[in-house]
């Protein structure tokens, strides 16, 4: 028995997502919709222009995307779900962003079954065992850097995808050690897996942040700042930061962090955003998200995504 392909495990949840009751999603939709449509919009017509985490289409309005715009997904089944969605064949990337989620479940997988029988190990030697090794895991996005290189996009949009890289991780986790979650059932005591799986997101978070920094293209991302346990009569003040002084609310809340503690303005370094919004979704019965939409612009004399010839008039 061989560890499940993450191009499998996202087509699964990629159907579940689709299968949920969009009730109460219409203002998330039209909010991101209208922010990735600016984004694809302002690119030009012959812009290239890259959107990550593309999924089926439904956040992402491509007949607002230039010709040459390209979508990237692991998901197997997403580029043909856009071509259904939209009639439109995109070139596509199926590759993993993070570059380390393969790993990440090949060593769970090792860790959690005996080698001859593939009987479960569910103990807590395993589970530690698991933790240390995972410490040694560093997902550098190495596809989506060399990529960026090689085809310099002025544009580019993460399309609620960050967010999912510690859900996806904890997931894939969880499926090696099938039946027997690798969790302390305490919610008193410190759990290695817990913050293992916490610190390799942070990674993975910090180095797509450094990898899009870097591209010197005009930045478009979308992503959950924050998961709201029964908050029902949670509302958004003015935007400020940190995001949680922006949260109103009557009663005490569960809040979860995504991104494992990372500040996605503090990542992007020099480059400032130059718009930032924030938004409930609420995703289902008992589960809101807040949302984060920040713009960044390109850097100013930026070589990467000009024509030489007029970086070199500008930059002598
Ligand atoms: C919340 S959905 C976003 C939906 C999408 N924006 C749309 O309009 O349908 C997250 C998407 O990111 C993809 N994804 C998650 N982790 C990924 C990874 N590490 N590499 C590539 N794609 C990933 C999933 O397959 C999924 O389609």
């Amino acid at each position: 028995m061989r560890a499940p392909s993450l191009g499998r495990h996202l087509a699964a949840e990629q159907r579940a997502f689709l299968a949920r009751d969009r009730a109460g999603w219409e203002d998330h939709l039209a909010r991101v919709r209208a922010f990735l449509g600016e984004g694809l919009g302002s690119a030009g017509p012959d812009s290239k222009v890259l959107v990550l985490g593309a999924g089926s289409g439904l956040e992402v309005p491509w007949k607002l995307a230039p010709p040459s715009a390209v979508g990237w997904d692991a998901d197997p089944w997403s580029r043909l779900r856009t071509f259904l969605r939209h009639g439109r064949w995109v070139p596509w990337v199926f590759q993993d962003l993070t570059g380390g989620l393969e790993d990440l479940a090949a060593l769970a997988w090792r860790t959690a079954r005996q080698p001859w029988s593939g009987r479960i190990r569910a103990n807590r030697a395993a589970w530690r065992r698991l933790a240390g090794l995972a410490a040694s895991l560093d997902p550098r996005c190495g596809a989506l850097r060399d990529w960026l290189r090689e085809h310099r996009p002025a544009t580019v949009l993460a399309a609620n995808v960050m967010g999912q890289f510690g859900a996806v991780a904890q997931r894939l986790v969880e499926r090696a050690f099938a039946g027997h979650p690798p969790w302390t059932q305490d919610p008193e005591e410190p759990d290695p897996m817990d913050q293992a799986l916490d610190a390799w997101t942070a990674r993975a978070v910090r180095a797509f942040l450094e990898v899009l920094a870097g591209s010197g293209a005009e930045l478009w991302l979308v992503h959950d700042r924050a998961v709201l346990f029964e908050a029902a009569a949670v509302s958004l003040g003015p935007t400020v930061d940190p995001w949680t002084a922006q949260l109103r609310s009557e009663g005490p809340l569960e809040a979860q962090d995504p991104l494992c503690g990372v500040d996605v303005a503090g990542e992007l370094r020099e480059r400032a955003p130059d718009r930032h919004l924030r938004w409930l979704w609420p995703v289902a019965d008992g589960r809101t998200h807040v949302m984060e939409a920040v713009r960044v612009p390109r850097p100013r004399g930026s070589f990467w995504t000009q024509d030489p010839a007029a970086f070199l008039s500008h930059n002598p």
